[in-house]
């Protein structure tokens, strides 16, 4: 069995390593169900997992700690008081601390069966992007009550923000999209042609967004890159107005008193997926269908970068940051030999 380890936390690229156990794979306990995976997602989350946050001292004591936290596979083996699964059967699961290796014990209740007409890596990704989505749509809905919009993302192509743009585009929803570079504003213009894309690499970029707007100020920012770029997005909010964060892909920081949160009314609320598991049964049951159909009617959304094998983890990483980048990074366990970096679409 291989599982990626860390035993600290640091630059993945140096603190990752494939650990190698000749001895059989863990067993299923009550209600739980062993998974081989076949493949799972580099997400930015993961990395910050590796990497801890920048600026604050180590955030655990040092442990063996394997990352991951989605990807598919078939269930090997069911523990006691499992019916809903059996071995042979492909599944998705999320949450799954730990899907960096060939194998992982999840509840069966995170296992979701993954329908024949969709594919392997479309099935490692159908998960946490998905249900990402449906948690910033709740939280902008709220954001913005009786308004329409405006509505500002940033890091616009990220795959999260491909997923977001759809979702407006089909309810009419008053987006701005926002880019650090011309590759990207021009990338995300080809998909999204409707949709105004700015790049902040331009110096006038916030008089654009103001012209996009028709000058009237943003009720809501959905933001994942944060860091110093806090201040201008908090300058284009209207007062009484909403930054959503979700993720920190930007450097440098913002200090909250220096944010006129009192004296403009604004709010500053976080999301996070791992919330999702505190809905009901029922809600989650709903959520994981919308993901189902999304991978079933609309796999383009949940596109690929490239696929590496997981013993090449550090050069997936490095993939994974590389700027530019379309799509996600996924690590499968089929053996390979040679350099495997294939470029899938
Ligand atoms: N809160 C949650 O539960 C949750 C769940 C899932 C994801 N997220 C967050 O959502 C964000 C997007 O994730 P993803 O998987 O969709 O990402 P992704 O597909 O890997 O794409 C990353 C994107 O971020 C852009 N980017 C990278 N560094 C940047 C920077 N310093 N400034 C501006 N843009 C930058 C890249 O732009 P270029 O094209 O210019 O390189 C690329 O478009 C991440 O922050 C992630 O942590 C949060």
């Amino acid at each position: 069995m291989r599982t990626v380890v860390h035993t600290r936390q640091g630059d993945p690229a140096q603190v990752l390593m494939l650990k190698e156990d000749p001895g059989p794979p863990p067993r299923p306990g009550t209600g739980q169900v062993l998974v081989r995976l076949l493949v799972r997602p580099v997400h930015p989350g993961d990395l910050a997992g590796v990497e801890g946050l920048p600026g604050l001292p180590e955030q655990r004591p040092p442990e063996v700690r394997t990352p991951g936290v989605e990807g598919m596979g078939v269930v090997e083996s069911v523990g006691p008081d499992v019916r809903a699964l059996r071995p042979g059967q492909r599944v998705a699961v999320f949450p799954a601390p730990g899907t960096w290796a060939d194998f992982v014990v999840v509840a069966a209740d995170r296992a979701v069966l993954v329908p024949e007409g969709v594919g392997d890596e479309t099935a490692a990704l159908m998960l946490v992007n998905p249900l990402t989505l449906l948690m910033l749509h709740r939280a902008l809905e709220n954001a913005l009550g009786e308004h329409e919009g405006p509505v500002l993302q940033t890091a616009a192509g990220s795959s999260i923000g491909r997923l977001v743009s759809a979702a407006a585009v089909r309810h009419g929803l008053p987006l701005v999209n926002l880019v650090r570079g011309a590759s990207g504003a021009r990338q995300m213009r080809s998909l999204y042609p409707t949709l105004p894309v700015i790049a902040t690499s331009d110096d006038d970029w916030r008089e654009q967004v103001r012209h996009h707007t028709g000058g009237r100020p943003l009720q809501v920012v959905l933001d994942c890159v944060g860091g110093a770029l806090t201040q201008d997005l908090v300058r284009l909010l209207a007062d009484g107005g909403t930054l959503i964060t979700y993720g920190r892909l930007g450097s440098g920081t913002t200090a909250l008193e220096e944010l006129p949160l009192v004296q403009r009314g604004l709010t500053v609320q976080g999301v996070t997926v791992w919330h999702w598991t505190h809905r009901t049964p029922d809600e989650r049951a709903q959520d994981v269908a919308f993901a189902l159909d999304l991978a079933q009617n609309t796999p383009d959304l949940l596109e690929v970068a490239a696929r590496y094998d997981l013993a090449d983890v550090r050069a997936a990483v490095e993939h994974a940051r590389r700027p530019g980048k379309s799509g996600t990074v996924l690590l499968s366990s089929e053996r390979s030999t040679g350099t495997r970096e294939e470029a899938v679409r």
